[in-house]
């Protein structure tokens, strides 16, 4: 059975998406459901290919009891093609997903992440690479709320489990 395959997007893929997608394979793993979902994570920039994730994000992971393994990579056609599910960290990765060559016939399968935070009040998940330990902790925070309807949402639509 081929797998449902879930991609994380962020700007540079070294704070955001890499997060978003460990939180993601942590929970999918505790419901065991791994066996049914993968997922990756890219960045719409080029910047950090080949890079491990941010050291702030790896150590706020950690306080928060996920361990984060990815290696930077850009964006590519392939991936729109490929992936079931994509989920943008903000409107400009959004509309860069857009401006891709050839991905303007998937737009139904990109999705904003905070389109399922509960506690939504904003449209982007805030990048923190400029900011401050509390900033980190507030993304490790809205990713978690997120993730969690987006796996009930898979469990219920698409999964059927
Ligand atoms: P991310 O954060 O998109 O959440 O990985 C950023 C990381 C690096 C840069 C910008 C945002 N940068 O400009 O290098």
């Amino acid at each position: 059975m081929t797998k449902t395959k879930v991609l994380f997007v962020c700007l540079g893929n070294i704070c955001r998406s890499p997060l978003a997608e460990a939180i993601f394979k942590a929970k999918i793993s505790k419901r065991g459901l791994s066996h049914l979902v993968a997922a990756d994570s890219c960045g719409t920039a080029n910047y950090h290919v080949g890079d491990n994730p941010d050291h702030r994000t790896i150590a706020n992971a950690r306080k928060n009891g996920i361990e984060i393994d990815h290696v930077g990579q850009q964006l590519s056609l392939r991936h729109v093609v490929d992936y079931d599910f994509i989920l943008a960290m903000d409107k400009s990765n959004f509309q860069n997903i857009l401006r891709l060559n050839g991905t303007v016939g998937y737009a139904n399968k990109i999705s904003l992440m905070r389109s399922f935070d509960p506690d939504r009040d904003d449209d982007s998940v805030p990048d923190p690479y400029y900011g401050t330990e509390r900033d980190f902790q507030n993304v490790f925070e809205i990713l978690d709320r997120s993730v969690d309807l987006f796996i009930r949402h898979l469990e219920k639509e698409h999964l059927k489990v």
